[in-house]
């Protein structure tokens, strides 16, 4: 049995709504087919966008998406992606199965998106492949709101008004598939490139997102900070407003490609695939912590803006489309990374789950006019709560350690919030083949009762497809018992559960 202690008087940090966010590519069926079917499509849509995706991410409150990559950031023009469509640029989509791209999803249509989704936008320049005056012109493109050529350009292309961007990346993994280059030389462009991102609306500014490490690579945090910082002026608002982290759990490693199963996996893979999971909280204190010698005020926040499982794609589709399956283990994973940034809430101020429909650890698959939710976001749909709330100090012990020894993980994670006096706890039971009982104890409040406890829970490897839609969802939980200032909770083998207290 474990105790998990809630400090309910002692607000740690704030929970940032963008910790939630999404990021969606130009890659496989992500763009195409999964979000955006076009106006004459079949497929029921509102100006080419499905509404049955629409309406689904609508209620797991998205609140931001990056966009267009990835990897086809650093390849994409965004000029060819604007104007009358049966006029715009065909390209290759070298990257993602080397298709062609028609470049009928554009600025326009990603900033429609956004505006059914009630989302706000992430976009991701190009310095791998760009040049300094493309990005500055897409900048003044999307937000210019008086006379110039980018902004008279938009309004003969049909926007009178700027749009809002909220963020903005320079460059996307620009140690790898962004130009291959040393920490040093893309802190210098950083320097650069962030230079011409104008702030045309002092009230609405953008925030820029410098690339940041891959998985362990400390010495890039190290190296691009120190060429940020140097002769940087100190007042860091409006230099840099983001570093970003990207970590994927991939068990068995790359050989070159994941070869794991989504669906098709023994114990020993699930443990190791929570251990990878756990991993991220090493990644992001460790970053962090090199983040601090520069930045102690912690003026910049974290961005994990790609995470999630990445398997093996599904038999018989394109290997470039990265396209897979979403079972519980997925569920767990959500569970307790999302724990995790919660818990670094103070550092960790925006994350991207990768990637939002028919790509890697999707929320969403789609086949023709079909959806299924993944087990992912039932785990979304219950962490919505902790969105804008207030972290509350709070820590487990007594608990179980299990697994193999080479994949020892602790059987439960937590995380506590508090927003309009509502207390939120998220549980995940990491453990494939017992339950656990957490007594709940809250040392600030006398009367409190549940208002109201959810949970997902099934075998392992348990997932939904387009003919069994809800094996995987989300349900009352019925486990939980007490009042006052303590609880017990009861947690199935492999389960996820929110308790909310009032
Ligand atoms: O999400 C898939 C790819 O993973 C992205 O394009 C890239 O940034 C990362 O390597």
């Amino acid at each position: 049995m474990a105790d998990l202690y809630i400090n309910n008087k002692k607000k740690l940090s704030h929970i940032e709504p963008e910790v939630y966010g999404h990021f969606s590519e130009h890659l496989g069926r992500c763009i195409y087919e999964g979000i955006y079917v076009g106006e004459n499509s079949d497929i029921p849509n509102v100006n080419g966008m499905r509404k049955d995706v629409v309406e689904a991410l609508k209620a797991i409150d998205i609140p931001v998406l990056r966009w267009p990559g990835g990897c086809f950031a650093d390849e994409y023009h965004w000029m060819d992606g604007v104007g009358p469509k049966n006029e715009r640029k065909k390209m290759i989509n070298t990257h993602w199965g080397g298709v062609t791209e028609d470049n009928s999803f554009g600025t326009h249509e990603f900033f429609e998106l956004l505006r059914q989704l009630g989302a706000k936008a992430y976009v991701n320049g190009n310095v791998g492949s760009g040049t300094v005056q493309e990005m500055s012109e897409w900048v003044e493109y999307m937000t210019f709101g008086g006379v110039s050529p980018m902004a008279e350009l938009r309004k003969k292309n049909g926007h009178e008004e700027p749009w809002t961007v909220s963020y903005f990346g320079v460059g996307n993994e620009n140690w790898g598939c962004g130009g291959n280059m040393t920490p040093e030389y893309y802190g210098n462009l950083y320097r650069r490139y962030q230079t011409y991102v104008r702030q045309y609306n002092p009230d609405r500014q953008i925030k820029k997102v410098c690339c940041g490490p891959n998985v362990d690579d400390y010495h890039w945090t190290e190296g691009v900070l120190k060429t940020c910082f140097d002769h940087t002026p100190e007042k860091l608002h409006g230099f840099m407003d983001f570093l970003s982290l990207h970590y994927y759990d991939v068990p068995g490693g790359w050989n070159p490609t994941p070869q794991a199963s989504a669906t098709n996996f023994d114990e020993t893979e699930w443990f190791e695939t929570m251990k990878r999971a756990l991993y991220m909280d090493e990644l992001v204190t460790r970053h962090g912590a090199i983040m601090d010698r520069y930045d102690p005020g912690k003026l910049i926040g974290l961005s994990v803006d790609e995470w999630g499982d990445w398997f093996a794609v599904e038999p018989g589709t394109n290997p470039g489309f990265l396209y897979q399956q979403n079972a519980m283990r997925d569920a767990l994973v959500a569970g307790v990374t999302l724990n995790i940034f919660n818990k670094h809430s103070d550092r960790v101020r925006m994350a991207c789950v990768a990637q939002m429909v028919n790509v890697l650890q999707s929320v969403l698959l789609t086949e023709g006019e079909k959806m299924v939710k993944t087990p992912t976001y039932h785990v979304f749909h219950m962490y919505r709560h902790h969105q804008d709330a207030d972290l509350l100090e709070s820590s487990l012990t007594g608990v179980e350690e299990i697994g193999p020894e080479e994949y020892r993980v602790p059987s439960v994670t937590e995380s506590v919030s508090e927003k309009d006096g509502i207390i939120t706890i998220t549980l995940s039971n990491m453990d494939p083949g017992s339950s656990h009982e957490v007594d709940i104890h809250l040392s600030g409040a006398e009367n409190l009762s549940v208002k109201e406890a959810r949970l997902v829970t099934g075998a392992m490897q348990a997932h939904n497809d387009f003919d069994t839609p809800d094996v995987v969802k989300e349900e009352a939980f019925s486990g939980i018992s007490g009042s006052g200032n303590t609880f017990k909770a009861d947690l199935p083998a492999v389960s996820v559960v929110e308790i909310r207290l009032g």
